[in-house]
């Protein structure tokens, strides 16, 4: 079994960082469009062979040190009884979205083994023949919360705002909700063979500070708090302002997006592990840029406690080749050579 992840996670010395990419699944690669001829997304999520075989696509392109369960993170507000919808082009859609606190009503506490049994089962079937440990994740409280009001992708949340603004008892009964769910929904993937997770508040950076720590720190450090026995991370995207308060998540390492350098993160979150931040458009220019914005990357968190990963998912349109050029080069770097 590779341990590089696990290990540079306890902050261990190590030869090079471990490497593996958000959205490292998925449209980019012709063989995923391959699958989702045959099945449409939801299909694919709820299909464990199926399921297990996107996941693994990536691995067998690309030598990374770990890999990420196949699924999404609005899977679980599903189960709670929205309709969901992936419309080609547009991204998800919540057909029926929270919109009032009578909505709420409509919402159930569902059962991880009865209503997403197929993630538990996609997830045997991969720990089986992996050789690379195993991501499971699961979007934070706001993020979900966001994305059950808004009803989808957005650029301003003012439904969102607009909502725990009016109603903020409601919205913190929503998130507390949320909380019990996606705790039970980390701890039954733990229990399921992952052997690390990360939590995901995209949409956690479209906060003020009051509101950010209230709403997106306060319900993920109490998901974590209930989710032991392997590394959590926490990804936060947009959050480079509050980065000396994500300690407060309890998380054993941040992943953080590119807009922080890391040298200032290491400056300011000292021993705490660091996951990132190649910017995923970097993938976009020349393959002697690329490897040198891999080796910037690497340089500047240092030789202690470092995923690298990209400071955000792989896109629908990302070069193979640069996927490729990107992983050989870290996997190249050498802390005694660079000693
Ligand atoms: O390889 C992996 O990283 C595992 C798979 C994964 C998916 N979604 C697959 C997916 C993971 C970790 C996610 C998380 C996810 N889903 C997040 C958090 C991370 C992030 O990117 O910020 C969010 C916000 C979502 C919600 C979501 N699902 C969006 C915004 C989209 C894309 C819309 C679009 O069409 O661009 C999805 C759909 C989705 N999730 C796809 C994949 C591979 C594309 C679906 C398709 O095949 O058409």
């Amino acid at each position: 079994m590779n341990d590089l992840l696990l290990r540079a996670l306890r902050a261990e010395p190590v030869e090079r960082p471990p490497v593996w990419f958000m959205r490292q699944a998925g449209r980019y690669l012709p063989e995923y469009h391959e699958v989702r001829a045959k099945v449409d997304f939801l299909g694919l999520c709820r299909t464990p062979e199926l399921a297990a075989e996107v996941t693994l696509q990536p691995l067998r392109r690309f030598p990374f040190d770990a890999s990420i369960v196949f699924n999404d993170i609005l899977v679980p507000p599903a189960a709670m009884g929205l309709d969901l919808a992936f419309l080609k082009g547009h991204g998800p859609k919540f057909n029926d979205p929270i919109r009032g606190v009578d909505d709420l009503g409509r919402l159930k506490a569902p059962s991880i083994e009865r209503d997403m049994p197929h993630v538990l089962e996609t997830i045997r079937l991969l720990v089986a023949q992996l050789e690379v440990p195993l991501f499971g994740f699961a979007g934070a409280p706001f993020t979900l919360a966001a994305y059950m009001i808004e009803g989808g992708g957005t650029r301003h949340f003012t439904r969102t705002k607009s909502f725990f603004l009016h109603h903020p008892v409601a919205f913190q009964r929503l998130l507390d909700l949320l909380t019990d769910v996606v705790a039970d929904y980390m701890v039954a993937q733990i229990e399921a063979g992952c052997a690390a997770v990360q939590l995901f508040d995209t949409w956690a950076g479209a906060l003020d500070p009051e509101d950010f720590r209230r709403f997106a720190l306060a319900p993920a450090a109490r998901v974590l708090e209930r989710v032991k026995g392997v590394p959590r991370l926490y990804f936060a995207r947009d959050a480079g302002p509050y980065l000396r308060w994500l300690p407060e998540t309890g998380a054993d390492a941040l992943a953080l997006d590119w807009r922080v350098p890391l040298d200032q993160a290491r400056a300011a979150l000292g021993d705490l592990p660091v996951m990132g931040n190649l910017d995923p458009e970097v993938l976009y220019g020349p393959e002697d840029i690329v490897r040198a914005r891999v080796r910037g990357v690497i340089r500047a968190a240092g030789p202690r406690g470092h995923v690298f990963n990209l400071g955000h998912g792989l896109l629908p349109t990302t070069p193979i080749a640069s996927v490729a050029a990107a992983v050989d080069e870290v996997r190249a770097w050498s802390w005694a050579r660079e000693g």
